[in-house]
């Protein structure tokens, strides 16, 4: 006879969390075990979550799931992901508080438009973020493809504070002491963070940066043109929506999957 205990309850397309990272009170990193089986490419998102609390009359549990972008590169052995933390956010208020050994789900179907195949060839790649919508760049700048089809690459990241901007710093030194990118992004890759509202070297917006000229000047690098760049973008609405009217006034067209072009933006970003 089999003892009465509490059956286990079992998490559908479970990945076991390797590492946490807190930088502040309001953002984290994380790493999941890796499907054998799963293939991404490098910028796209997938949907991952946690079950939700039973419900009080049938004790059942829905999984409580949201599109994150995967914040490592096609060719990394674990899966990285950074997140904010919302405390009344029905999945980031449990998400924050998971450790090494927890299971997650994952849904290893991978989708997203900051790929390269949604971009025609050229000289330079902007990569434009605030917040944590510097994830999928965290997976870019870590494929050498990003490398191979460009010659300058530049990530731009703003945040309201200081403290907003330690992932990418980590982020940067990591890609250029990387083994695979490393050499190539010490000499092609160039970053330019500014935060909104606390003091820092670099103050502002980026749009304001872009439309007033000072990131070329800062930088020291040709203004932006249809021929020369690429971009994509990924942060909050508003800034899809400025970048998008500013790209379009410099002649760039917006590509997708199926019909690969001058500039992509994230959509389903959820920050
Ligand atoms: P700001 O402080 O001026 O709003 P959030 O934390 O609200 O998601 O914002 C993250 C960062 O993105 C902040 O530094 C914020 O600046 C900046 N931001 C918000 N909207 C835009 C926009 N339309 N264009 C450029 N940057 C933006």
């Amino acid at each position: 006879m089999t003892p009465d205990k509490p059956s286990p309850v079992i998490l559908p397309d479970a990945q076991t969390v390797t590492e946490v990272e807190h930088y502040t009170n309001s953002l984290f990193r994380f790493r999941l075990t890796r499907p054998a089986s799963m293939r991404f490419r490098s910028g796209e998102f997938v949907m991952i979550g946690l079950l939700d609390d039973p419900h009080p009359e049938t004790g059942k549990q829905k999984p409580l799931l949201r599109a994150y972008s995967i914040a490592s590169p096609a060719w990394d052995e674990t899966l990285q992901f950074y997140s904010i933390k919302v405390d009344n956010g029905p999945l980031t208020s449990k998400l924050q508080h998971i450790k090494v050994g927890d299971q997650l789900i994952l849904k290893q179907k991978s989708v997203g438009t900051l790929v390269h195949d949604a971009l025609t060839p050229a000289d330079r790649i902007w990569f434009f973020s605030t917040g944590t919508g510097i994830a999928p760049f965290a997976s870019l700048l870590r494929e050498p493809e990003t490398y191979e089809r460009f010659n300058q690459v530049v990530l731009t990241h703003t945040c309201r504070d200081v403290a907003d901007l330690k992932f990418g710093k980590e982020l940067i030194a990591d890609t250029k002491s990387d083994i695979l990118v490393g050499e190539e992004a010490q000499h092609k890759l160039l970053y330019y963070p500014t935060t909104t509202r606390e003091t820092s070297a670099k103050m502002g917006r980026i749009t304001t940066a872009l439309e007033d000229g000072s990131l070329f000047k800062n930088f020291k690098i040709t203004n932006f043109n249809a021929t020369n760049d690429r971009a994509m973008v990924c942060g909050s609405m508003g800034l899809n929506t400025d970048m998008k009217r500013i790209l379009e006034n410099y002649g760039l067209r917006e590509g997708s999957n199926a019909d690969p072009g001058d500039y992509v933006i994230e959509k389903a970003f959820v920050g």
